[in-house]
């Protein structure tokens, strides 16, 4: 295929294209709704004439989104989000096969890592795609001789909101970025589908234990919570819920798990999973109780949910990687402890995080939103907006369509009741 002569880049090795672009049809095939839009902008290029930096994880549902952008008439320079989650063969493909910039070299060093952020920012972007912040950070810091020519972009994650909202405050932040981690097809998708099941996944993976018949405990019942406990539960465990939240435990309840305190789940519970997005949830009181052989999995976003220092400290042996992303600590009394994925995001660590289908949903909600931007880049201030409910309501049909299924609408009816309050009983 040819590539246009403006394609810049710095990646590992050009040589693992050929391997990168099968990964990369293999994402696609399983990312129907991007697939429809990217039809769709095929057709009405709304992106002609723009020009979009992009600072997120290099790997194949990316590169699909990068094609999908391209195919609506962007142009395009992607750099890393994270050094460590860049695929050298996604990046070497979208070089060599796909004609896109790319700036992104997996493990690169600090160094390097902004001086591909600021490679990808050498397009002069009129849009720009953030994960975690650091992008529009350079641009504030130094880059600000872009600012002018900014219409503004999209933010993927929690941390880079938090960041963001923080600029909002302090009047530091000189255009508007939409908060793409909050709709309802990203909670559902990625927090509850894609970690239940990729959770799972990295038990198996590590331990091949069989979950039918055993004790499940899940911290936290929450999106995440949710999937794990669901997903357990089908495949005939016995689950228990610990919660801080009185609603959310009442939820597990109803829903037929049983609800205790973690002191109480540890003495019980063979499998434990945290994902509260809290720190020391899983500690020495309840290491002491454990029964022997409990498997300890964490799949909050920081390794802070169990206190694995003291379990480096306090073990009488650490008998590492006994299998498949598995630590064994056994305690002064001979009981054995196993650590997944050293309590790091297990389904990153010891699986390969979440299907491509899921992150379809997170990234059609960022291709319709940045089209969204540029619609109503009148009316939007600096600051951080929402994900207008339209778009989240868009990419679930077109998920429907791609699953065959179709729902009833609205007769005029029904639309005059809901929208009027003159009927009474
Ligand atoms: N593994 C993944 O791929 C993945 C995907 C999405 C989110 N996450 C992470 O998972 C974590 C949870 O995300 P979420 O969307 O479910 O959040 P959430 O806020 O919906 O749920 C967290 C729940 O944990 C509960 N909680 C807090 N402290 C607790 C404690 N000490 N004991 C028991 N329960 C406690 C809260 O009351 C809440 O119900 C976050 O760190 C998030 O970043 C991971």
């Amino acid at each position: 295929m040819s590539v246009e002569s403006v394609v810049r880049s710095d990646i590992a090795n050009p040589a693992l294209a050929a391997e990168g672009k099968k990964r990369i049809e293999w994402a696609g095939r399983n990312m129907p709704v991007l697939a429809q839009i990217k039809e769709r902008f095929e057709k009405e290029k709304p992106f002609t004439g723009i020009r979009i930096s992009a600072c997120m994880h290099v790997t194949t549902e990316t590169a699909n989104l990068m094609l999908a952008l391209k195919a609506g008439g962007a142009e395009l320079a992607l750099c890393a989000s994270n050094p460590l989650s860049t695929q050298d063969d996604t990046a070497a493909a979208l070089v060599h096969e796909y004609g896109i910039s790319v700036f992104a070299k997996n493990a690169i060093d600090r160094d390097g890592y902004y001086a591909h952020i600021n490679a990808s920012l050498d397009v002069k972007p009129h849009l720009v795609f953030d994960d975690g912040c650091d992008l529009v950070n350079t641009l504030h810091t130094t880059r600000t001789e872009l600012l002018d020519g900014i219409l503004g972009g999209c933010e993927e994650t929690t941390t880079g909101v938090i960041r963001l909202v923080q600029m909002a405050k302090d009047g530091a932040l000189k255009f508007p970025m939409v908060a793409v981690n909050d709709t309802d097809t990203k909670h559902m998708f990625d927090n509850r589908f894609g970690t239940g099941q990729s959770t799972l996944d990295a038990i198996f993976r590590s331990t091949n234990l069989l979950l039918a018949g055993s004790t499940f405990v899940v911290a936290g019942f929450g999106y995440c919570g949710k999937g794990v406990a669901e997903r357990a539960k089908g495949m005939g465990a016995d689950v228990i819920v610990t919660e801080i939240d009185p609603t959310k435990a009442l939820d597990a309840r109803m829903q037929g798990y049983r609800v205790m305190p973690m002191i109480e789940a540890a003495k019980l519970g063979d499998f434990f999973v945290t994902v509260t997005g809290n720190r020391d949830v899983l500690r020495e009181e309840h290491f002491a109780v454990m029964k022997d052989g409990a498997v300890l999995a964490n799949s909050g976003h920081f390794d802070i949910e169990i206190d694995v220092k003291w379990l480096e400290a306090n073990a009488q042996v650490k008998n590492s990687k006994i299998r498949h992303q598995t630590d064994e600590y056994v305690m002064p009394d001979g009981r054995r402890i196993l650590l997944l994925a050293e309590g790091r995001l297990v389904n990153l660590g010891a699986a390969e995080g979440h299907p491509a289908v899921v992150m379809d949903m997170s990234f059609s909600d960022q291709a319709l939103t940045a089209e969204w931007v540029l619609k109503e880049i009148d009316s939007l201030t600096p600051g951080v907006h929402d994900v207008p409910t339209h778009i989240d309501k868009e990419v679930a049909r077109l998920k429907l369509a791609s699953m065959g299924v179709t729902v009833d609408t609205l007769t005029p009816a029904q639309e005059h009741y809901l929208n009027s309050w003159e009927h009474g009983s």
